[in-house]
């Protein structure tokens, strides 16, 4: 049967590290707040002269050479990003044109922190209808250009970096699905009527006028979160979809090997850890050194995580997101 299987990885970061202390310079906050509340020391800020599709063509060719795939084998191109390069037309045209790969098609991926697995659930679909064979999935971030640095926005801002995390993705006939390398399977969810309560609200033609000063002066062009609500929310969720992943593919938590969560607060990957009984050793965490990069977050993981020989051939990994929207998402694939 036709199942598709992630078969490399690639990922960047931009070159500028920023400490928590870097950021005490601009607005009222500590490294010891940010470090308890979140588990963040450090992230990683983009050149002012890079944009989103920039980050993502690094990480898409180390992706590509990874995999041994060229670039002229992919079939679709799925971008998933909440910082896009400009309002239309989607960051993967941007990207497919700096890949050198027209024709092709590129579809943008905007489900926020869960969007890379929404972007394998799409790319796992389309495999196994039969109607494309390779598939580049890139998730890349420019969130430091969109953050309020005054001491009313510190509650987001510490939260954020910049990065890229990218996939390739290939049909391939299994005899076995539980046993061979392939995606098992992803749930996807949402709640619109949360979508509030983490938004970045202009510009948008919700408005009368999509743009005004007045909008500027009341910081909306910056992202803000009812963070005690998305976290209350965020600990329900991603015990859940794990769940969910685990029950549709008959399997217990002893049966997963590394678990690589979206990195939203290092509390939530641990109150998801304590609901279900994972083993600290079977958790893999970045946000100490990455801080919480939104879609690009579990490739990101992943490459991070085969460069440091914590992800190795033929183990089963789940992971799961929970982000703006609401949105929730979880997948299991043996790597
Ligand atoms: O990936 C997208 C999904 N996002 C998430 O999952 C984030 C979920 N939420 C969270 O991670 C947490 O709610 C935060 C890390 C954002 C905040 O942690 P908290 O423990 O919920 O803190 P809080 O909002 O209750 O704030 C406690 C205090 C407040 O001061 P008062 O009212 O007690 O005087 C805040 O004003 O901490 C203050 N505060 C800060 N202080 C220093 C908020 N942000 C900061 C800051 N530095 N950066």
């Amino acid at each position: 049967m036709i199942r598709s299987r992630i078969i490399g990885s690639g990922s960047f970061l931009p070159e500028n590290k920023v400490l928590n202390n870097d950021l005490v310079k601009f607005m009222d906050t500590s490294d010891e707040w940010i470090f308890q509340r979140s588990g963040i020391r450090s992230r990683y800020y983009a050149d002012k002269s890079q944009a989103t599709s920039d980050l993502g063509l690094i990480a898409s060719q180390r992706a590509l050479e990874n995999a041994g795939v060229k670039k002229e084998e992919i079939d679709l191109i799925l971008c998933a990003t909440i910082s896009p390069d400009h309002e239309f037309p989607g960051t993967g045209c941007f990207l497919q044109a700096k890949l050198g790969l027209s024709g092709i098609p590129a579809i943008d991926v905007r489900q926020q922190c869960s969007s890379f697995i929404y972007a394998i659930a799409q790319a796992d679909a389309f495999i196994r209808m039969g109607m494309y064979k390779k598939i580049l999935v890139t998730a890349c971030e420019i969130q430091s250009k969109a953050l309020d640095f005054s001491t009313a926005g510190r509650d987001v801002t510490v939260l954020f970096g910049d990065g890229a995390g990218s996939v390739v993705i290939e049909a391939v006939d299994v005899k076995d699905p539980t046993k061979e390398r392939c995606i098992l399977s992803s749930h996807l969810h949402a709640d619109g009527s949360f979508a509030k309560e983490l938004w970045l609200q202009a510009p948008g033609s919700a408005y009368q006028e999509r743009m005004t000063q007045a909008m500027m002066n009341n910081t909306e062009d910056h992202p803000k979160m009812n963070g005690k609500l998305v976290f209350v929310h965020a600990v329900k969720r991603m015990p859940e979809a794990i769940q969910e992943a685990l029950n549709f593919n008959n399997l217990k938590i002893s049966d997963i090997d590394l678990f690589l969560f979206h990195q939203a607060n290092i509390r939530i990957n641990e109150a998801t850890a304590k609901v279900l009984g994972i083993p600290e050793e079977k958790i893999f965490n970045t946000i100490e050194r990455f801080g919480n990069t939104t879609s690009a977050t579990i490739p990101l993981g992943i490459d991070t995580a085969v460069k440091e020989g914590k992800l190795k051939p033929g183990m089963l990994v789940a992971s799961a997101a929970f982000g703006s929207g609401f949105t929730w998402a979880s997948s299991i694939y043996r790597w």
